[in-house]
Parts: C-alpha cells; structure tokens; sequence
C-alpha cells in the first residue's frame, strides 16, 4: 500500500499508538504532521523523518485544533487522513467520580475527535477524498469497572463515527474507528501503576491481569494498530465507513 499524495495529521503522535501510526504512515509515503501538547516527544518522533513535521496543540481547544490543521495544511497540502488519537484515561470509582472528571474525560477523548474532524473537514471536502480515523477503544464498545468517564467518552465517539460516516456516505470522506484492546503503551503503564498503588499487588501480577481479559492472553503492539489505519487509509477500503473495528485478540 503506498500513501503518496496524502497528508496525514496524528494527534498524540509523539508517543504510544500515535507514534506507530505516524511512522506507519510515513513508511507509506505519506507526509505526516503530529501534533500534541508536549515538545519533546513529538520533536524526538519527526527527527531524522524527512517527511514528518510537527506543532504542539491542544486538542480539547478548538481554537487550537483548528490553527494547528491551518498551520499543517499550509506546510504540507491539504490533510487527507486525520487521525484522532490523543486521549487519556482517568481510573476512580463512580462514586469517587466527580463532574470535572467527566468533564475532562470528555475534553479529551470526545471533544478532540470532534475538534479535529470540524476542522479537517472543509479541506476534505474540497480536497474531494478524505479519510476521518478515531483511535477509540475497547471501551468504545463494552463496560470496564472504574473508568466509567473514560468508557461513555470512548462510547461517544463510537456514536459520532457512525453517525457522520452516514452524513459523508455519498462524499469520498469515510469516517471509522479502531478500537484496541489494552495495548503496549505509556498509558498502559500509567494503568498498571495504578492497580500496583491501589492494590498492592506486583507489577508483574497487575500486567497478567489486565492481559487475562485479551482471549489472545496479551497486549496489543501499537503496530497492529497502525496496520489498521493503514488499511482505511487506502484507497481499498474505500466501501468501508461507519465501522468500529477491534484490534483487542478477540475480546470484543
Ligand atoms: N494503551 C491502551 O491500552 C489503549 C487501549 C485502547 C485505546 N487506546 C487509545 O489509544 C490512544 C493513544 O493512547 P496511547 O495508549 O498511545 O497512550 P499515550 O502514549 O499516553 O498517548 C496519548 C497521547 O495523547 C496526547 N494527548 C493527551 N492529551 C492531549 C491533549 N489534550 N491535546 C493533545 N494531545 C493530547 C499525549 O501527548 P501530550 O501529553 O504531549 O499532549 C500522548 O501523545 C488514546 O486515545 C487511547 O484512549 C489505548
């Protein structure tokens, strides 16, 4: 598959999933930008990538979304392939589970899909194709105890990817997401130091855990979910839209 002629944008693409996918994408000929909050790892991902650039950003503020993808579009054409990675998750109990923390579950893992795909979505148009790719999640599609923030936002965007993929059907603009079950990344160390400070149990032992609810008894590698984006983002897969594919070893 080669992805000449495109320009793909990753949010959290300096780290984790994001950083697979972009570097997937550039090993395929696209231009890429990343974006993120942080400098250093975005900085350290484009080094040495001739056609990788990136811009810090916020993507829970539009206003910042939408100067990053004017920023982007001007350094490296139109963007093509958007892909709506950055998130977060937050563990507490419901009870324990306050507003602002739905609040900032949805910020991120909701509002920065919406952010983003508002304002991809013009050049697209005029562009006259357009890929619309949300990195949701396993919670996109099922209930985990004590992330119930994160499981509704990541539920949400299931709901927004199926719901504009039938707006755009009739455009060349397909909209889906990829839902990955726990994968090896640093938000999968953030889970398992978690459970070891709550639980008093071994990392070791935290890790099995989490991999037990995987039938394939692992992690998923973020390049298994780069894969999957690279396959939506061709020009076969273009009967594709409105899908919420698991990338989990067959949890869901
Ligand atoms: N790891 C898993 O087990 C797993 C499973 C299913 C789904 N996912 C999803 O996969 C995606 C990537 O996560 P990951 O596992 O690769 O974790 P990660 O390494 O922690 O990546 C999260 C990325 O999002 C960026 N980010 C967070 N808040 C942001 C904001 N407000 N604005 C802009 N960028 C922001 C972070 O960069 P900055 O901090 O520099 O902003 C970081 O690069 C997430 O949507 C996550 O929900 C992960």
């Amino acid at each position: 598959m080669r992805l000449e002629g495109h320009h793909a944008l990753v949010t959290g693409g300096g780290t984790g999933v994001g950083r697979a996918i972009a570097q997937a994408l550039a090993a395929h000929g696209a231009r890429v930008t990343i974006t993120g909050r942080r400098e250093a790892p975005l900085r350290e991902t484009a080094e040495g990538q001739a056609e990788m650039g990136w811009i810090t950003g916020d993507v829970t503020r539009a206003g910042e979304v939408t100067r990053v993808v004017e920023q982007a579009s001007q350094e490296r054409g139109p963007v093509t392939i958007a892909v709506a990675n950055a998130g977060a998750a937050e563990s507490k109990p419901f009870a324990k589970t306050t507003a602002q923390d739905l609040d900032a579950m949805l910020a991120v893992n909701l509002h920065g899909v919406f952010n983003l795909w508002q304002a991809v979505l013009p050049g697209m148009r005029e562009a006259g194709r357009g890929r619309l790719i949300a990195i949701a999640s396993t919670a996109g599609l099922k209930g985990y105890p004590y992330v119930s923030g994160y499981v509704a936002a990541k539920h949400a965007v299931v709901g927004l990817t199926r719901s504009l993929a039938l707006e755009l059907a009739k455009t060349p603009i397909t909209v889906n997401a990829i839902c990955p079950g726990f994968a090896e990344t640093p938000m999968l160390e953030e889970s398992i130091d978690n459970i070891v400070a709550k639980t008093g149990r071994s990392r070791e032992e935290a890790a099995k855990a989490l991999a037990s609810g995987n039938p394939q008894g692992r992690f998923v590698r973020p390049e298994e979910v780069a894969d999957a984006v690279l396959w939506l983002a061709g020009d076969g897969a273009g009967a594709v839209t409105g899908q919420a594919i698991s990338v989990s070893g067959g949890e869901v």
